[in-house]
């Protein structure tokens, strides 16, 4: 398998976009994956087939892309299965032919992740390792294996100071240590067997489509109800906020002239704190939502709680090697992503109430015949 491989270590090789005609999506029912799905579908200059493989675990939401299979239904396969069975994947790889692969299947809410690591151990590192050795077993034919990866893997900043690509890994959760071993296994794949690889640890999205367990769709819908908006320890801590869609096309670009073997910081240039997030969600909602009775402001609602334990303070990426060298910078900023995405909380009522009341689980039943209890 080596040859062609080896030629491309460390150099700049352009995948065209049709080059790759069958592209393996891990993890395309959740937030951001399917959001790239869409992306690739409705703004990018992709051409072949997209194969989505997922669990649809409880953070799955195959309504995300009810429409884009439809419209897309000469391009657009769906596939359940679960990356924790090597069988499965390697029957995917064979099934599909797949070319290119963008995972980004994963357990990846911190907070479940201190509740129980074990899912966390098993899907982001065993699934990553089974999806490389299909990777591996069909080196001849794939073109690039790209790695969604996270910020969180740094560990966490004091007040100064940006995480590079070359910051070492100091993850502080089970869920960034699973991503942190998952990346080094993607790394060590290409230095050892000469795959063609690509990573990218990106900050904090946010954006239509999240699961509402992260901080800003869970605040927008408690405010939008007039229910209590828990803020961890002292609300201070900073994260790096990007909207999805900017972090999908990123994607795209590694995906289609990263350096092999390399990783890319994504980040939004966007520091702020939680609390600060919190109290401008409250202003939107108050703004855009119906009203709270006495027209009490939304505010009132917050509640500063325990903190998370081992809850990192700060994070903050250096993209210049990306924007350098790839020409990708952030479009939206803050502002305009917020007020995006609470309208569109507040106006998609129907996902909302799926999603809150479980009700979606009950279409997954019906559309794929399984047992929505074992998922
Ligand atoms: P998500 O939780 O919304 O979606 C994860 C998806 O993976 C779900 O559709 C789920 O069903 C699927 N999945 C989980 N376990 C699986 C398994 N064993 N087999 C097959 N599919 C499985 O996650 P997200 O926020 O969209 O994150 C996607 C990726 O991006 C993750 O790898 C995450 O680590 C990374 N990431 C997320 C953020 C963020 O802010 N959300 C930032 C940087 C990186
Ligand atoms: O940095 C990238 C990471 O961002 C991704 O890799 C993860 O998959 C993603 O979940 C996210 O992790 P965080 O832990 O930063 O996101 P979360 O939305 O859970 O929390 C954001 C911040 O808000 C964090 O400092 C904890 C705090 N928080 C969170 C919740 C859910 C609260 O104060 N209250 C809350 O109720």
């Amino acid at each position: 398998m080596g040859r062609r491989f080896e030629s491309c270590r460390g150099r700049r090789l352009c995948v065209k976009a049709n080059d790759m005609k069958n592209l393996l999506v891990t993890g395309g029912c959740g937030f951001i994956g399917s959001d790239f799905i869409r992306f690739l579908f409705e703004e990018s200059d992709y051409a072949g087939r997209i194969i989505n493989l997922d669990a649809l675990t409880y953070a799955a939401n195959p309504m995300n892309l009810a429409d884009i299979a439809e419209r897309f239904r000469d391009r657009y396969v769906f596939v359940k299965a679960d990356i924790r069975d090597a069988a499965a994947v390697a029957r995917v790889f064979d099934e599909y032919d797949v070319d290119a692969v963008c995972h980004l299947a994963a357990e990846s809410h911190v907070d479940r992740s201190i509740l129980g690591p074990g899912d966390f151990i098993h899907t982001n590192v065993l699934g990553t390792f089974h999806l490389l050795e299909a990777t591996r077993a069909r080196a001849d034919r794939i073109q690039i294996f790209h790695q969604v990866s996270t910020d969180e893997v740094y560990g966490s900043l004091g007040d100064e100071g940006f995480f590079t690509e070359t910051t070492p890994y100091r993850p502080n959760s089970p869920y960034s240590a699973s991503k942190a071993a998952a990346d080094h296994l993607v790394r060590a794949y290409h230095r050892t067997y000469g795959l063609p690889v690509t990573i990218s640890n990106c900050s904090n999205n946010y954006g239509p489509r999240q699961f509402p367990e992260k901080l800003i769709p869970l605040m927008i819908l408690n405010a939008r109800e007039g229910k209590t908006l828990p803020v961890y320890g002292d609300g201070r801590h900073i994260r790096d906020w990007l909207y999805v869609r900017d972090h999908c096309r990123a994607i795209w670009e590694i995906i289609r002239r990263g350096r092999r073997g390399d990783a890319y910081n994504i980040g939004g240039l966007c520091e702020i704190e939680n609390i600060e997030v919190v109290r401008r969600i409250c202003a939107l909602v108050d703004e855009m939502g119906p009203p709270l009775p006495g027209g009490r402001p939304r505010i009132e609602l917050i509640r500063f709680v325990k903190d998370r334990p081992g809850h990192d303070r700060r994070y903050a990426m250096d993209i210049s090697k990306i924007q350098t060298e790839l020409d990708w910078s952030p479009r939206e900023t803050f502002e305009s992503g917020l007020r995006r995405t609470v309208k569109w909380y507040l106006e998609n009522s129907e996902w909302v109430h799926g999603v809150r009341t479980g009700a979606y689980r009950e279409w997954i039943t019906r559309q794929y015949g399984l047992d929505a209890a074992s998922t």
